[in-house]
């Protein structure tokens, strides 16, 4: 790729030499210090962990302005994806770097329903898990078991099997998430129907049961879409980095999609929704607000709001605004009457005018409100996590196969300082 262009120098005075290293421009965004030759020219390393100054990787799908508020796919903005666009529509968009003609999005749409259904065999691995299983180890499981039944994908030389890797991943997450979810709830697995959208087709094989009509609610389908578009991508987190790397070594791509599954577990990034609505659940009536924004504050309690602050944004998540019309929505839709949605607008008004929040530049995130939606949808809350990763795993899919086509990308290889003990002599056990 190496589209970046050099626009200046930056000179680092070291060991009693100046070293030049190159200043690199993209399209948007800050510049960026190139310092891939620093070791080599001056036999040192940086140390930046966490990475909050550091670039991975060259990129053309995600574009964030963390200080703004902005996300934009391939150019376009969040906002515009979301009201005008579908999940698959953004999914092509960001695989292949532009929006589809009518014709190539008709192909596209019938690539992914021509490869929801599972190889039956898939299915016998549910049997292995206890029933009361976290969705998540069930998926990360089974997204990484899903590499036994596609060997042709390990040759990532070849564009067609990349291509049929991802369109396969695309299409089989929702029949896999949908069955954890049944393998949960102890109900019998609910086979694809694909004359349905996407998103209505998740749904059903949710929550449809073969002893009565399933009928697709078209405000909870959308709303569902919508959550999808806007987990879709969003550059270099944790568990796209996680997939990046465990790529880079030439790994299936199931796999690397696997090891992304899991990163995204945490409580600090895809777990965060699923530990918001408990927090909203706990916190339970607007006049205990005040008590749980002390605990944020107190330094000497680990206690943080959870759906509030990222690493990037320093402003409003943009996700954020679509997530809270598309909660409302919802519960209108529902006529559901919630206090945790009361919790949450009473909170984010409080905390939004709080000298803490305001000095941290902490604001709402798109888990803040994404919980309140899903939990009306009727998804348990060990389920959120797993949406999440069905959303983002065309996300991941662009970003490996990004990785792949870059010439300049190596097998990552972070280096280290080391401060443990100095070379030191083997003593006999006897004598120690
Ligand atoms: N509540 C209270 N204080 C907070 C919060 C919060 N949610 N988030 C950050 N802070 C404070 C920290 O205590 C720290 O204060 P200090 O400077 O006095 O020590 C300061 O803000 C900076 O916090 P860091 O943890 O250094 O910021 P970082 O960029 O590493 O963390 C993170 C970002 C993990 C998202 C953090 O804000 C957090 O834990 N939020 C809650 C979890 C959450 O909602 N995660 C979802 C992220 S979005 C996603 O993954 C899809």
């Amino acid at each position: 790729m190496n589209t970046a262009k050099q626009t200046g120098i930056a000179k680092l005075d070291i060991n009693g030499r100046t070293i030049e290293l190159p200043v690199l421009s993209g399209v948007e965004g800050p510049d960026v210090v190139d310092v891939k030759r620093l070791y080599a020219e001056a036999d040192v390393f940086t140390l930046d962990p966490g990475f909050t100054s550091t670039g991975s990787c060259e990129s053309q799908i995600t574009f964030i302005d963390g200080e703004k508020g902005v996300l934009l796919h391939r150019g376009y903005p969040i906002e515009q994806l979301a009201a005008n666009s579908g999940f698959l529509e953004v999914s092509y968009l960001l695989l292949n770097g532009e929006l589809p003609t009518q014709s190539e999005f008709r192909k596209f749409t019938h690539e992914v329903t021509q490869h929801t259904m599972l190889h039956t065999q898939m299915d016998r691995f549910f049997e292995g898990f206890r029933r009361d299983s976290h969705p998540m180890a069930m998926l990360t499981g089974t997204v990484g078991a899903m590499s036994a039944f596609y060997p042709g994908a390990m040759d990532s030389s070849d564009p067609d099997e990349r291509h049929l890797a991802y369109i396969r991943l695309i299409a089989k997450m929702p029949t896999l998430a949908a069955r954890i979810y049944k393998y949960n709830v102890g109900q019998p697995f609910v086979n694809p129907q694909n004359d349905l959208s996407y998103a209505e087709n998740f749904l059903r094989m949710c929550f449809a049961v073969p002893a009565e009509k399933y009928e697709t609610n078209p405000i909870l389908a959308k709303a569902m879409d919508k959550i999808f578009i806007l987990h879709a991508d969003h550059e270099q987190n944790a568990s796209t980095s996680t997939v990046r790397l465990a790529g880079s070594s030439g790994a299936h791509p199931y796999a690397a999609v696997a090891a992304g599954v899991a990163s995204l577990w945490g409580p600090s990034h895809g777990g965060a929704n699923e530990a918001c609505l408990n927090m909203l659940r706990e916190i339970g009536s607007v006049d205990r607000i005040p008590e749980f924004i002390a605990r944020a504050k107190d330094k000497n309690d680990p206690f943080r709001l959870m759906g509030f602050g990222h690493r990037v944004y320093k402003n409003y998540d943009p996700r954020a605004t679509v997530m809270q019309e598309t909660a409302a929505e919802v519960l209108y839709e529902l006529g559901i009457d919630n206090p945790v949605l009361q919790v949450a607008k009473e909170l984010e008004r409080i905390a939004l005018e709080d000298d803490y929040f305001i000095e941290k530049k902490l604001y709402p995130n798109v888990d803040f409100y994404s919980g309140v939606i899903l939990d009306a949808m009727g998804f348990p809350t060990e389920m959120f996590t797993v949406l999440f990763a069905l959303a983002r795993t065309v996300g991941w899919c662009s970003q490996l196969n990004e990785m792949i086509e870059d010439p300049s990308q190596r097998i990552g290889r972070p280096r280290q300082i080391y401060t443990g003990a100095a070379r030191r002599d083997f003593i006999e056990i006897k004598s120690r």
